[in-house]
């Protein structure tokens, strides 16, 4: 194949390294812009996985670069006055002029022809000469840009803003190191990856760039505010910039996130940055850039494939590892532009969030990177969770949690469940059976279902009520029961259904009314929930009050049923969640309209309970934390003035669902997905939440609770298959302190047992 590479980065000369080695016939010329050994940037950094994989492709140049690695295994977190270090985490890296020079050699030598100093024009008709164009021109493409239809580029710009300088002075560790300054905070991201130069990417908000001045300053300036800035880290040393071309601010870069649907069109193939991009700070862009490589040489040198068939397979795998990739790099890309969030944690919980940003590493992962640091933080973890009374070492989740006179003795939480199984809304011996078991399985903190203050208000004729004397006698039976047999708190969920009301039980058919015997529902505004469903009355003042006081009512035989806490079903679509999105509430009056509106009645609502419930004992409301309908409907901005609203009249757990509050929400889906929420608003309001939604593993529990992105994390529906998973996972991680009801200490102790045989011989495998 005659193929011509433009670009001569990392993605360009491997492909064409990789081609050459398949199939030495092949004829490729490489085009840069650039004179030989002018290039942007410094070190750049690998993990050992991408080691193994150019061993495997070439071993000649993965060889000469092996040998000239830097490696390095501790983070050094510098923040406030402390540098907290942790270790075991295994970096490798080189100096990206130096890795070009290795390429270009071994390309050269492989028969590849180089022109340097050649600008590629997309419009040049010579580009139909060749069989394959690899448009490998790096994140500004002009070969992608010039058919943005045709691969479908999707560009995100983002907030901040960094400059990539290097240093003689030589980091030990991975350095992160965080400033406070009078024009808010600026950090710098440093390595080593050559005996004597340093990677120090400099990055901070827009509006501290600014507020510096650094938009108007000439770079030497700019470098020297720098050095003065980071002067205590760099002993001496001077920074320097290899973007000299670049005149004033240019050289400040924000972060472009580029995806392509696409990534061929006629003859011309992307690949490496042209194709996609991840942030700097997971440190995987070369990485991508070298593997697509790879991929690529492969299925077009597999016999007997047609071309499109190999970009099928090219596209497809490489894809989804990007696009798993990019998740990661997402969060991360967020951690550092909210970074203001965090900086009031104390620098070992800093240290820890900063280490887990991008969800990628967990609780349990860096206990194999170093089991001292991490214990150091458990340490920690448990001390500020008992006021200093305990030295224990043990995971965050195990810890207690204080919200008022009430204390739970873990942070596991079994999340409202509506079970659909009572009648005319009294809890059966389904539900005893159900509650009573959940509450020896160890949770900290049970949760009811969403009980309804009337049958009007119900969701389906098979939801709890409390509205009446045999309702309160069932509960108390429950509640008795959870008291007498288990360490557990239980907390009775109310709510009111709205516009979601008069509809089948959750097995049958999702919010679908019922066949027949439908009741009047009424909410906010006289918005159905979907075409199938009943339009709602508005509700009129009249109906606010009634519905108001029965809520006290409720309020009112929880406590006569000796409920340790309450919580207001603000979410997910029901009657106060419809007046608080304006997905739902299109009202005129002072009930509708703004936010401050909007939130007018759950407020009034909450407020009553609150001064019904005694106050020695705890409320919460939960909320959707965002409708997934953009600035259409609630926002997490929103989510922020409606939790800190609620704190306002006296809540003490926000409990941060998100959705169901209209048919047409997409949410994005994933491992712990709507956590961010609970963080945003534990972090940026500094309210006490609990976090909830595809939290399933132990691992996910600890991770959260360490980072400080919940107090507390509700599981639902791995409650539903196991009612003690909490004394699964503390036999799992071999805690021993958890409440085991006696009947069942030797089912606990054998668990136990088996599961730390069957660790033991993992780790044996894997040594
Ligand atoms: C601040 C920063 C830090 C980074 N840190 C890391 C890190 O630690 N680890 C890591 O793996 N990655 C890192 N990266 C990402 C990494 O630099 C890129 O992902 C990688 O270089 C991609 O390789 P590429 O060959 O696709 O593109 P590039 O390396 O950008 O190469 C593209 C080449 O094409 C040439 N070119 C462009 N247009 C034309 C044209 N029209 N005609 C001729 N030539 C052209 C350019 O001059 C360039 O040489 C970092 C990136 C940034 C911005
Ligand atoms: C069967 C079922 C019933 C639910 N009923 C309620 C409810 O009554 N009140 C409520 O606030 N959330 C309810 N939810 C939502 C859960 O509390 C939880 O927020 C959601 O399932 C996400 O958590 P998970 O991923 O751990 O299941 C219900 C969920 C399920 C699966």
């Amino acid at each position: 194949m005659k193929i011509a590479c433009v670009g001569a980065g990392p993605a360009g000369l491997y492909f064409a390294i990789s081609m050459k080695l398949r199939d030495p016939s092949h004829e490729i010329e490489i085009f840069e812009r650039n004179a030989p050994g002018v290039t942007f940037g410094w070190g750049v950094v690998f993990s050992d996985q991408t080691v193994e994989n150019l061993q495997a492709n070439d071993p000649k140049s993965a060889k000469i670069i092996a040998d000239e690695f830097a490696h390095w295994d501790d983070i050094d977190v510098h923040f406030g006055d402390e540098c907290i270090t942790s270790s075991g985490h295994g970096f490798i890296g080189i100096g990206r002029k130096r890795l070009l020079e290795i390429l270009q050699d071994r390309a050269r030598e492989l028969g590849v022809a180089i022109h340097f100093e050649a600008e590629c024009d997309p419009a040049d008709p010579k580009w139909r000469e060749y069989d394959l164009v690899i448009a490998s021109d790096g994140a500004n493409s002009r070969f992608r840009d010039a058919n943005e239809d045709a691969f479908g580029v999707d560009i995100d710009v983002r907030a901040n803003k960094f400059v990539w300088l290097g240093t003689g002075k030589v980091f030990d560790a991975f350095t992160f190191a965080f400033e406070k300054t009078e024009h808010g905070w600026i950090w710098a991201h440093a390595y080593r990856f050559a005996p004597d130069c340093s990677t120090f990417i400099v990055e901070c908000s827009e509006e501290t760039w600014r507020s510096f001045g650094f938009d108007t300053m000439d770079q030497a300036e700019a470098i020297a505010t720098c050095e003065k800035l980071f002067a205590k880290y760099l002993g001496g040393h001077s920074l320097q910039s290899n973007a000299a071309h670049l005149r004033g601010s240019a050289a400040w870069l924000n972060f472009r996130r580029i995806k392509c649907e696409r990534w061929n069109s006629g003859n011309v193939i992307l690949l490496g940055d042209a194709a996609h991009t991840a942030h700097f700070s997971v440190g995987s862009g070369t990485k991508l850039a070298l593997e697509d490589a790879i991929k690529l040489a492969q299925v077009l040198n597999r016999s007997g494939l047609s071309l499109e068939a190999a970009m099928d397979e090219y596209v497809a795998e490489r894809n989804l590892e990007v696009l798993k990739l990019q998740n990661s790099a997402r969060n991360s890309t967020e951690w550092f532009e909210t970074l203001e969030r965090y900086t009031h944690f104390e620098p070992l919980q800093f240290a820890y969030s900063l280490l887990t940003r991008s969800q990628r590493i967990s609780h349990e992962n860096l206990r194999l990177r170093d089991r001292e640091w991490l214990e150091g933080v458990e340490r920690w973890f448990w001390k500020r969770a008992t006021d200093g009374r305990s030295n224990k070492t043990a995971p965050p989740m195990f810890a207690p949690f204080k919200l008022r006179e009430m204390e739970v003795q873990n942070r596991v939480t079994v999340s409202p469940m509506a079970m659909y199984s009572a009648i005319d809304g009294t809890p059966n011996d389904f539900h005893f059976v159900h509650y009573g078991e959940r509450a020896m399985g160890g949770a900290g903190l049970i949760f009811t279902e969403m009980t309804c203050v009337s049958p009007e208000g119900r969701i389906s004729p098979g939801c709890t009520g409390m509205w009446n004397a045999d309702h309160v006698a069932a509960w108390k039976r429950i509640v008795d029961f959870v008291h007498a047999n288990s360490k557990a708190k239980i907390c009775l969920q109310l709510g009111h259904s709205g516009a979601k009301g008069s509809t089948r039980v959750g097995w049958e058919e999702d919010n679908a009314p019922l066949p027949d015997g439908n009741w009047p529902i009424m909410a906010a505004s006289d918005i159905a929930w979907s075409p199938v469903n009943q339009t709602p009355t508005p509700m009129t003042r009249a109906d606010m009050d009634k519905v108001r006081d029965e809520f006290v009512a409720a309020v009112q035989m929880g406590i006569e049923c000796g409920f340790d806490m309450v919580e207001l079903h603000a979410a997910h679509g029901y009657l106060l969640s419809g007046f608080l999105t304006p997905l739902q509430n299109k009202r005129t009056d002072e009930y509708g309209g703004s936010l401050e509106n909007r939130l007018r009645y759950p407020l009034e609502v909450f407020a009553a309970m609150r001064a019904a419930w005694p106050s020695d004992r705890p409320m919460s409301v939960r909320i959707s934390a965002t409708d997934w309908a953009g600035d259409n409907g609630i926002t997490p901005d929103d989510a922020v003035a409606i939790g800190e609203a609620f704190a306002r009249e006296g809540a003490d757990l926000i409990d941060v669902s998100a959705g169901q509050t209209w048919t047409g929400a997409q949410p994005v889906y994933g491992r712990m997905f709507q956590t961010p929420f609970s963080d945003k608003l534990r972090n940026q309001a500094r309210l006490a939440t609990m976090a909830v939604g595809n939290i399933y593993e132990p691992d996910h529990a600890n991770s959260i609770l360490a980072a400080g992105r919940a107090d507390l994390v509700a599981l639902a529906r791995p409650h539903l298959i196991d009612p003690f998973w909490t004394l699964r996972a503390a036999a799992q991680l071999d805690y021993r302190d958890v409440h085991v009801p006696p009947q069942y200490l030797n089912g606990m102790s054998q668990l136990a047992r088996n599961l730390k045989r069957e660790a033991e011989a993992a780790a044996a495998l894997r040594v």
